[in-house]
């Protein structure tokens, strides 16, 4: 089975519940979208590659580490991973930025992909996928399943919301995986919504309902 990193953290708790509140606008939920990114980020790197680096302090010669440039792409599935991007880059902002369009089947709940740039050395990257909900886990798992024939090898899913299902359907189709979340939830309702869950991920970012 992969692993699944579930981040117990104040700050955390504390932005997650107020952008599960429903009463929390388009404004607030973008940012919160940004930062709680911004601290899952903390985890999702945790196994970057690094270099050692001289460099002069303003006493003495000394080592440092640096993260290797070429070596990370974070790649957002439209719509709702739009959200977070911001709030990995601004702390990469040596990563290059791939796009995967992916949209539920309203009735099937099937993913339909209808757009994929990205990076073309994806072989040597550490790639970060990005997106809010892991409901089903469809999107997510035919999104790994492009990046892989693609070429990439090394992936990190970063979610705010995950549910079970989604968990395991991600973990059965690709276990090298590592899921890094801010929450699992207890399950789905009949229409693929997560519950306790926030409601639609992207409707609440862009405005659209
Ligand atoms: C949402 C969400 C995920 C997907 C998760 O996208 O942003 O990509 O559903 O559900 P799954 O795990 O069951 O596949 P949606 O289909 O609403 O598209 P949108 O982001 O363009 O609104
Ligand atoms: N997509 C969302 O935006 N929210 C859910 O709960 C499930 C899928």
């Amino acid at each position: 089975m992969g692993a699944l990193v579930v981040i117990d953290h104040p700050l955390i708790h504390h932005k997650l519940t107020i952008l599960r509140d429903k009463h929390t606008g388009a404004k607030e939920f973008r940012e919160l979208t940004e930062e709680l990114a911004t601290l899952l980020a903390f985890e999702a790197t945790r196994d970057l590659p690094i270099v050692a680096v001289d460099v002069e302090t303003p006493l003495v010669r000394t080592r440092g580490h640096m993260i290797e440039p070429a070596k990370i792409a974070v790649v957002p599935i439209l719509r709702a991973g739009l959200g977070m991007e911001p709030g990995i880059t601004r702390l990469m902002p040596m990563a290059r930025v791939g796009h995967v369009g992916i949209f539920r089947e309203p009735d099937s709940l099937s993913p339909v992909t209808y757009y994929a740039k990205l990076p073309p050395d994806l072989a040597d990257r550490e790639v970060i996928v990005l997106d809010p909900m892991l409901a089903t886990g469809g999107s997510a798992a035919e999104c790994i399943r492009l990046l892989k024939d693609k070429g990439a090898i090394r992936l990190t899913l970063v979610c705010l919301l995950a549910a079970p299902e989604g968990v395991a359907r991600v973990h059965g189709d690709h276990p090298d995986v590592r899921i890094v979340t801010a929450a699992l939830d207890d399950r789905l309702n009949d229409h693929g919504y997560i519950v306790p869950g926030l409601g639609d991920a992207g409707d609440r970012l862009f405005g659209t309902r």
